[in-house]
């Protein structure tokens, strides 16, 4: 079986990769020049743990190779995955669809032999079944391209072991034909106990939106919990782990901080809200909005606490910030939270220096006005406050009293709770976290 992946940005590029990991003969198609060519090269334009490695391993190998050719991938492949975005219109608006159904237009003209077109893409409900008929429209081999809705359920940060092994596949309007062809493409997954889950295009388009507002909201939730402890001298993190106890609810996804970003979380969330909103049932999940309002309430708490910390003003104070990245192990900075905070402090007149193991380039490309420091120490040397934003483990590691030695003031707030409070404070740190005690 030959595969071909439409669209590789961050998740066609992991897919591509690791289904040539799989044992597949690959071919990826890419419009972008710039993109095409560096993967061609085997590198990866972004920084995803283990991607590197395997990318240009199965480009060197031949297992993989990309094009800009939708022809090209119609004549080679047997089942094509549409990995394209679906970015967010507008402040409130939804999804633009706009590359999804480009792919489709694409490709199917070109379908002279049968094919099971995959779509991954996280898209509005309702999507599937208009691009199936358009692929039945377009194909010249009819009825014998087939369209699958199997939404991706990746992390920035594991997108490679999450494709490898997901923690559920599910297929919507899968005929048995198509079934049969990704239980192959799946085999080494189903082999080791994934559940498979069939259903129809509608379910398996909602379980993607469903199962993002729903984290969304737990980590709304929790903060919101922690703004409640905060002013009654409560623990959030004591509270979470006693809530986590309890199997109906679990401990993942409950830690308080500065809130969630990325380019999914806060997109899909919105896309969802919108699309209840055409379908006439917005009131059901006008609930989701909040989660988005507490969220961005979470980075101006963080701006005023800092500024109280800095006895009510940030002009002129220097403030070291750790982390620019929406999450550790991941460069992007997409409605990053940590980015946000840095740029409000410096727009507020604060002389702020950030750093980040990986996403400085990224961040320096949205917020070039910022300084970007080349370590953490530079970060904090001479700071007045110390931010701790973005959790990557070698902020971790870090000795509090070695850092103590390069500030100005010995005064951290940790965005991410995750500091050794005690170590710090022993070190001689004024210490903060988000609904800590
Ligand atoms: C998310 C979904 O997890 C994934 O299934 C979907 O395919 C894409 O969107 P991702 O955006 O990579 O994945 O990151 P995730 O690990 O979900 O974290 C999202 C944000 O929530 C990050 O900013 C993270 O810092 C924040 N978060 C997460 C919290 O603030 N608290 C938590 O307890 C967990």
């Amino acid at each position: 079986m030959r595969i071909s992946v439409i669209g590789c940005g961050y998740l066609g590029a992991t897919h591509a990769a690791c289904m040539a990991e799989l044992g597949f003969e690959v071919v990826g198609v890419e419009i972008d020049p710039v993109k095409r060519a560096g993967l061609a090269a085997g590198k990866v334009p972004f920084f995803e743990p283990g991607l590197q490695d395997l990318l240009a391993e199965h480009v060197a190998s031949g297992r993989l190779r990309f094009t800009d050719s939708a022809q090209e991938a119609a004549e080679f492949a047997d089942v094509h995955f549409v990995c394209v975005g679906t970015p967010q219109v507008a402040e409130g608006l939804g999804a633009d669809v706009s590359q999804v159904d480009g792919a489709i237009e694409l490709l199917a003209p070109h379908l002279t032999r049968p094919a099971v077109v995959v779509g991954k893409s996280t898209v509005p409900v309702g999507t599937a079944p208009r691009l199936a008929a358009r692929l039945a429209e377009l194909a010249p081999a009819g009825a014998d391209a087939e369209l699958v809705w199997n939404p991706e359920f990746l992390r920035e940060g594991f997108a490679v072991a999450d494709t490898l092994r997901p923690d559920r596949l599910v297929l919507g309007g899968a005929t048995p034909h198509a079934e049969e062809l990704l239980r192959e493409v799946y085999a080494a997954a189903l082999a080791d106990g994934t559940p498979l889950l069939l259903t129809d295009y509608a379910t398996a388009e909602l379980v993607k939106s469903a199962a993002n507002a729903f984290l969304a909201t737990k980590i709304s939730f929790i903060n919101a919990i922690a703004e409640v402890c905060e002013v009654v001298g409560a623990d959030v993190v004591d509270l979470a782990d006693a809530l986590g106890h309890d199997d109906r609810i679990g401990r993942k996804f409950l830690n308080a901080g500065i809130g969630f970003g990325g380019g999914c979380l806060p997109k899909d969330i919105r896309a969802f809200v919108h699309r209840a909103g055409e379908l006439g049932v917005e009131d059901a999940v006008s609930f989701l909005r909040q989660v988005d309002d507490i969220n961005q309430r979470r980075r101006e708490h963080v701006v005023a606490i800092a500024t109280a910390m800095l006895d009510g003003s940030v002009s002129g104070k220097r403030v070291g910030v750790w982390g620019a990245a929406f999450k550790p192990d991941s460069d992007d900075v997409r409605d990053s939270p940590a980015l946000w905070i840095a740029g409000q402090l410096h727009l507020r007149g604060a002389d702020v220096r950030v750093y980040d193991p990986e996403a400085g380039k990224t961040a320096a490309l949205m917020f070039p006005t910022l300084t970007y420091a080349a370590n953490p120490i530079d970060a904090a040397t001479d700071a007045d406050l110390l931010l701790h934003l973005t959790e990557w483990k070698e902020f971790r590691a870090l000795d509090p009293v070695a850092v103590g030695d390069v500030v100005t003031r010995k005064q951290v707030l940790d965005g991410r709770n995750l500091l050794d409070f005690d170590a710090w404070r022993a070190a001689g740190w004024t210490v903060r976290g988000l609904g800590r005690r």
